[in-house]
């Protein structure tokens, strides 16, 4: 397998995730990155209230002939993950209310052991055009071990904190979706129906990689994962079977460096206007600092990884701080 420094940045691996991996040496994984197809089952066009075209999941890929033959391709792509992955790695996998149940029940059945399941609320929902259902405003990602009774896995449990005002970072991330200049075009049109946004990457690959390890992506699409990996330094081993999408991946993660700023503008928890983690962020918007802020970033992740005992004592500590400064505010607000 290839080196991080001998990695050619477009070299995606063409094909089959399943197949590929079986091909592959067990365990040199350290996370994967998995988005898959959801099975949506959409049957007609989306429309808007105005009669135009949404422009939704239409692709073969994400066409299955009944839920049982999803549940058999879920498990094959599971289990080809959990062999390439090392004893300590981690899955993270991200889906809708429309496949994320099999996929928990599939990954537990497997073996994987659930750390966390973060909930994804975006910011800028797509509304629910006809009122006839709650407007649809997240999607689920399951961080889960290879194994049970694994308890060295990464958890950057201070670089999180830093990133949300020093508050423990919550399992729900409030993100946009995609738009704008981060959105990879093809001919003025989306190159992919389902990019997901750098931020949401980058927090997943900085709270439980360290440089210089792999990230696997199986379904790497537009390339959101090796875009994110590459900033703070991290390699990447990606897979995909479409040929149009590796070529805007590769032409997309040669430009990774110039759209950090909005790799890493991720709001702070509280969603307050500005938070110290924020103003940093926001500072690398000059050009002068766009190239070294990523990686310092990722640096001081290293640094801060912590032991999953040392993160339970800073917990620990964290919450009496907070229950301390509660109390304080409590004491105050009666008082004026
Ligand atoms: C949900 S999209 C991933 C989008 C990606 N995360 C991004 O941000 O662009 C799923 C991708 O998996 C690919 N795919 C589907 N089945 C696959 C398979 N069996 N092996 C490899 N790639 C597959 C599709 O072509 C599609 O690009």
């Amino acid at each position: 397998m290839d080196k991080p420094s001998s990695r050619r940045l477009d070299r995606v691996l063409v094909g089959d995730c399943v197949a590929l991996m079986a091909g592959m040496p067990e365990g040199p994984v350290d996370m994967v990155f998995a988005d898959p197809p959801y099975n949506l089952q959409l049957q007609n066009d989306l429309k808007r209230p105005d009669d135009s075209r949404v422009d939704a999941v239409a692709d073969d890929w994400d066409k299955f002939a009944s839920f049982s033959a999803y549940d058999d391709f879920t498990r094959a792509w599971l289990y080809a993950c959990r062999r390439v992955l090392k004893p300590n790695g981690a899955l993270w996998v991200i889906g809708s209310y429309h496949n994320i149940y099999r996929v928990g029940a599939i990954l537990q059945d497997l073996g994987f052991w659930i750390l966390n399941d973060v909930v994804w609320r975006k910011s800028n929902p797509m509304p629910n055009f006809r009122g006839t259902r709650f407007t649809n405003a997240h999607e689920t990602m399951i961080w889960a071990t290879r194994d049970r009774k694994q308890k060295s896995y990464t958890f950057n449990y201070e670089a999180m904190k830093a990133m949300n005002d020093e508050l423990q970072m919550r399992s729900d991330w409030l993100i946009p979706l995609c738009t704008g200049a981060e959105r990879v075009k093809r001919g003025g049109k989306k190159a992919h129906p389902t990019q997901k946004p750098e931020a949401l990457l980058y927090r997943a690959i900085l709270a439980a990689t360290r440089p210089g390890e792999l990230v696997l992506d199986p379904f790497f699409g537009s390339g959101t994962t090796g875009a994110v990996a590459r900033k703070p330094g991290r390699d990447w081993l990606p897979i995909e079977r479409e040929g149009d999408d590796v070529e805007a991946a590769g032409d997309r993660i040669r430009r990774a460096t110039p759209s950090a700023a909005a790799a890493l503008a991720t709001p702070a928890q509280r969603d307050e206007p500005r938070s110290p983690i924020r103003a940093v962020l926001e500072r690398e918007d000059s050009p002068a600092a766009r190239p070294s802020t990523g990686a310092a970033l990722g640096v001081s992740a290293v640094g801060a990884a912590t032991s999953v005992n040392a993160a339970r004592a800073a917990a620990t500590r964290s919450d009496s701080q907070s229950r301390r400064s509660r109390r304080r505010s409590v004491r105050s607000s009666a008082a004026a």
